[in-house]
């Protein structure tokens, strides 16, 4: 740890000119003054690039998360081939569950599938508290990862609550989230002391990450979108704020996302968030709105609108970088994952006229 001159206690090469504290995708986030609008894309380390292809052809993805040596290189990828502003260290929602003693696998093109689904107060007795111990592949490619970097960040996730219960109620991937919703409203008792249990183990394996080096956490709510406002805040908010409440004092900013959560924008600023992700579905100025002013938002291109010819994806690009200028910070991304078909060279036009555009808007001040 250091101090500067302000008293501000910050991590050790964090704070010098131009490390990834001072970059634009952490100054966005903090709503400061930014020489171009920062841009990353969710699910950018992954099976739209031919490297990434290449190097999972032989080895399964929850063990390519355990391997430290091919977590860095995975994440270093799309920073090297698109000039991305910020790094997301390659992993999945389901790791640090895994890690808590609950058996499951990534089954290729359909999920997290869990082998024995949580349903009883004796299946939430088997989610263990995970330490670092649990998750040494994860400390040691983050170490490794900020090495790397420089002064590029490196974005650490988890998932939150909701979504990880979804998969281990369900036992994998679902339209409907019915057994989940079925617990939910059958046996509250029940669903809060999963969520409870969840919230302590994202949060140990968010802290983890911060230990290690990344300078931003990205919490992911990607089915929260099922629920209305009421019951979000009745049996989801309470887990999620226990989260990224649980970091407030970590220094690093906190990104809360979700898809379909038109209803839920403000509902999730207020689980304490720093930059609330936002789908395509809503409007940037909309969403700040519902928001406020005192968070930065991220977003939010269709990802299906990157297979539409350039002109298509220019014009797209213009209008959220447009209505971005409403809210007081905004990193430039995708609505929800790059999509397996995305052709890479697309996303990297997309980095380039994302700082072209918002740096010539910067310089007319
Ligand atoms: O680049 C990055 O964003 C970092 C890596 C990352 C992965 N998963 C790698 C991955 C991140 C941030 C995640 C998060 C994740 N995982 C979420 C939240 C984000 C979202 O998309 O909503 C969710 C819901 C999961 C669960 C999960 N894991 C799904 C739905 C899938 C896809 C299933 C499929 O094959 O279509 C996975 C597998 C997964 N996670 C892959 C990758 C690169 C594909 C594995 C492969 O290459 O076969």
């Amino acid at each position: 740890m250091t101090t500067d001159t302000t008293g501000t206690v910050a991590r050790d090469g964090d704070s010098r000119p131009g490390g990834p504290a001072d970059s634009p995708f952490i100054r966005a986030c903090r709503r400061r003054p930014v020489p171009h609008t920062p841009v990353w894309f969710m699910r950018q380390a992954g099976r739209s690039l031919p490297e990434y292809r290449e190097i999972r052809a032989s080895v399964p993805m929850l063990e390519s998360c355990r391997r430290p040596e091919l977590v860095t290189e995975i994440t270093l990828q799309p920073v090297r081939r698109h000039g991305v502003d910020a790094a997301i260290l390659f992993s999945d929602i389901v790791v640090p569950v895994a890690a808590a003693g609950i058996d499951l696998d990534i089954v290729p093109g359909t999920g997290p599938v869990v082998a024995e689904p949580i349903r009883t107060a004796a299946d939430v007795q088997r989610i263990r508290p995970i330490t670092r111990e649990d998750v040494p592949y994860v400390d040691e490619a983050v170490r490794q990862l900020v090495v790397e970097l420089g002064d590029t960040p490196l974005i650490g996730f988890a998932g939150a609550p909701f979504t990880l219960a979804s998969y281990l109620v369900e036992g994998g991937p679902s339209r409907t989230h019915a057994k989940t919703k079925a617990l939910m409203y059958g046996d509250p008792e029940l669903w809060h002391a999963l969520c409870a249990r969840l919230a302590d183990v994202t949060l140990a394996f968010l802290r983890v990450q911060i230990e290690a080096g990344v300078s931003a956490v990205q919490l992911f709510d990607s089915w929260a979108g099922a629920l209305s406002e009421a019951d979000y805040r009745r049996f989801v908010l309470p887990h999620s704020t226990a989260v990224l409440s649980g970091l407030a004092h970590a220094e690093v900013p906190r990104i809360h996302f979700g898809v379909g959560t038109a209803e839920l924008l403000g509902a999730m600023g207020e689980a304490g968030a720093d930059v609330v992700g936002v789908d395509w579905r809503t409007p940037l100025d909309v969403a700040t709105d519902r928001i406020g002013p005192d968070k930065a938002v991220q977003g939010n291109l269709d990802p299906c609108v990157l297979l539409a010819p350039w002109p298509v994806v220019e014009a797209e690009v213009r209008r959220i970088l447009e209505q971005g200028r409403t809210a007081p910070g905004h990193v430039f991304n995708l609505g929800h994952g790059v999509l397996p078909e995305t052709d890479p060279d697309v996303l990297t036009r997309v980095v380039a006229l994302v700082h072209e555009l918002s740096s010539r808007r910067a310089d007319q001040g």
